[in-house]
């Protein structure tokens, strides 16, 4: 490993080359492998994932980790496939398919032209098979079972075969995924590894499947491609090993003069800590993991990353001696180009990742991509749709005035999309502020980060020259007093009121105000949910961090259903910690002076409660659309469009990317 001097005075370390084995990096901002299953075809290298991967690239980003690839297993002939879906087991591997190294050339020859690196990941990971019958993911039941020896060396030779693939391909690195409840880490903990032969015991032995795997690999490659592992650097379960044993383990391993770089991260795929950090989490809170390692494993080049989205606290980790190379991942999903940004000093056009993991929480959920949803970013539409956008979002034909009515993610989003094509927009927002119910999320707990949206979207509309009016109300035959071409009514929803029949509002109040911070709330207080993603979690959170007593009555089996479970972790131990107190599977009857009575979801039985102070309402919210009507009946010749949570409320994506398909449309 070796450093040359590289560009860039305000990110003099962010932005030298690096020498990492026979490969050099431009830079040390690395797209860490993120299988966001960007492909057309799921698994497959083709036009997609070499737009969504290549734009990194294109943006500055100089290591391109692209998608994991996952290995075959040893599983028998006989046994039925229903074992294997949702657990990572592949009978036959991508890479034996004809043609697949020419699809990884193809992709590898384009990273190149930029300038930047590819490295592949080779995964096991595969929860039906361990190096014990301990399951791998605490959050599943699963029993993985038992490796034999022969099995365990059949394993073994699959990163073998892969690599002469990748090989063919000319990549320029290979990693070895061994994070992650990957199989190659059950070996490693002494939590999963239960074994008593050779491939079980103390840490020296317990690295034996990672040392083999290591020489396999690097017997068919030689020198001519970088080499690597990824680890995590403290297993965080119970009996699992701590940072002191997995260094001492990763000294056994470089041992073996394979190791060309060490890629390291902390935490698991459920409950906390997580490795792909939502925003609860500060920025870089494990970096101590790489500092300790890069100490260890000098002339190995060390990879850390764990939330860390801005370039500044970048090149701070890099000054610390936390690393040689920075993961930035979703920073990447969320502006491809915003390494170009930091470099070029345009800070003030980055598009901040927020930390809200919709793009692992769908990449992951095996009903959702589909070939016509695929996993997006929050604040980013173009992702998943890059083809899309490049032919469809360039300079409009010609210039028209566009009225947006509504300053929320799905306005701005409108808004800043058909200016950036050269339309003339105004935007009308009745607050004080853009942002609209991103300024509720924000206002939780640990959200903080979601602020960087708003700013994002308002240094976007000034530099664009966007005509924003805020604190400003016209009704239909103000808007059309504009004389606009289209009108986008992006007018958001409104809290859902209960259909609880004789319900008084003088006895509730809504969970949107709470968080804005205009609801009276009193010290015991009963939040009656019917929601299933961060709302009922956040306002619980917001008021018992403020001293509250709170309980939570839920409709169904339990609350935040639609979180990922790689957020779940830090929203579940606030409220853990907070002595939040849950009721499930109650449908709420009536509400007296403070007294509560609840149906069973699951039969006829009711339920008493009494003595609230208050009683707080989460019931998701209902669309605003009368100004898309009133627009509608006054019969004009612009162009309407319904946009946003104003025609259906869903998330944050949703919103933004039905903003741009509406600038874009104009
Ligand atoms: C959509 C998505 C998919 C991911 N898939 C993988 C994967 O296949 N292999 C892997 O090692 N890490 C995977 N990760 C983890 C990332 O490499 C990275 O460690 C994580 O996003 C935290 O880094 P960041 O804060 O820079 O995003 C994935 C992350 C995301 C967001
Ligand atoms: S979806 Fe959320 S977490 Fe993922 S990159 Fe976009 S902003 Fe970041």
């Amino acid at each position: 490993m070796s450093a040359t001097s590289g560009t860039g005075p305000r990110f003099r370390r962010l932005f030298e080359p690096l020498q990492v084995g026979p490969m050099r990096v431009p830079n040390r901002i690395c797209e860490t492998t993120n299988t966001i299953r960007a492909a057309q075809m799921p698994g497959f290298v083709d036009e997609p994932f070499i737009a969504h991967h290549l734009a990194k690239a294109k943006g500055g980003t100089g290591w391109i980790g692209s998608e994991t690839f996952l290995l075959n297993s040893p599983i028998p002939q006989e046994a039925a496939e229903e074992f294997f879906p949702g657990t990572g087991a592949v009978r036959v591997p991508l890479f034996a398919m004809p043609g697949f190294s020419e699809s990884v050339a193809k992709f590898a020859d384009a990273v190149r032209e930029t300038g930047a690196v590819t490295v592949c990941q080779l995964t096991q990971l595969n929860f039906t098979m361990a190096a014990s019958s301990v399951p791998l993911v605490e959050a599943y039941d699963w029993v993985p079972h038992e490796l034999d020896s022969e099995e365990i060396k059949q394993l073994i030779r699959t990163y073998a075969e892969a690599a002469v693939k990748f090989l063919e391909a000319g990549v320029d690195g290979i990693e070895i995924h061994c994070a992650h409840e990957t199989l190659p880490q059950s070996f490693l903990s002494p939590a999963l590894n239960k074994r008593s032969d050779e491939w079980g015991g103390d840490a020296r032995d317990r690295t034996r499947f990672l040392r083999e795997v290591l020489l396999g690999v690097k017997e068919q490659v030689g020198d001519r491609v970088a080499l690597g592992v990824r680890v995590n650097g403290q297993e965080t379960r119970e009996g699992g090993y701590d940072l002191l044993e997995l260094r001492e383990m990763m000294s056994h391993v470089a041992e073996t003069g394979t190791l060309d770089f060490v890629n390291v991260d902390v935490g698991h795929s459920w409950g906390g800590p997580s490795y792909v950090q939502p925003s609860y989490y500060g920025h870089a809170v494990y970096r101590e993991a790489g500092k300790a390692l890069k100490v260890d494993l000098e002339g190995i080049a060390l990879l850390f990353s764990g939330r860390v989205n801005d370039p500044g606290i970048a090149e701070q980790l890099l000054e610390q001696g936390c690393c040689d190379l920075v993961g930035m991942t979703r920073a990447g999903i969320a502006d491809p180009e915003f390494a170009n940004k930091a470099r070029e000093g345009r800070l003030q056009e980055m598009r901040r990742c927020i930390g809200c993991n919709r793009c692992i929480a769908k990449s992951v959920k095996d009903d959702a991509p589909t070939l016509f949803q695929k996993p997006t970013c929050s604040v980013n539409p173009e992702v998943g749709n890059e083809l899309f956008y490049a032919a469809n979002a360039g300079p409009a034909a010609e210039k028209k005035r566009l009225v947006v009515v509504g300053g929320g993610a799905a306005g701005c989003e409108a808004a800043r999309v058909a200016a950036k094509r050269g339309h003339e927009v105004i935007l009308l927002e009745r607050g004080q502020r853009l942002g609209g119910q991103v300024n509720l999320a924000s206002a939780a707990p640990g959200r903080d980060a979601y602020d960087d949206f708003r700013i994002f979207q308002e240094n976007q509309l000034e530099m664009l020259g966007v005509d924003v009016r805020l604190e400003t109300e016209l009704g239909a035959a103000g808007v059309l007093d504009l004389e606009p071409d289209a009108v986008a009514c992006a007018t958001g929803s409104v809290p859902r009121w209960p259909d609880t029949p004789g319900l008084d509002p003088a006895e509730v109040v809504q969970g949107w105000d709470v968080l804005a911070g205009q609801a009276e709330v009193g010290e015991r207080v009963a939040v009656v949910s019917q929601e299933d993603h961060f709302e009922t979690p956040n306002v619980a959170d917001y008021l018992a961090e403020r001293g509250r007593r709170v309980e939570v009555f839920h409709k169904w089996m339990g609350i935040g259903a639609e979180i990922d479970r790689y957020s779940i972790g830090p929203v579940m131990t606030r409220l853990v910690e907070h002595e939040v107190v849950f009721h499930t599977g109650m449908r709420l009857a009536s509400v007296t002076k403070g007294k509560l009575e609840f149906r069973s979801a699951f039969g006829g039985r009711t339920h008493t409660f009494e003595g609230f102070d208050s009683v707080v309402l989460v019931y998701g919210s209902v669309p605003d659309a009368r100004l898309y009507y009133e627009l509608k009946e006054a019969g004009t010749a612009a162009r309407l469009f319904l946009v946003g949570s104003a025609w259906v409320p869903r998330l944050l994506a949703e919103a933004t990317q039905h903003g741009a398909r509406v600038g874009m449309e104009i």
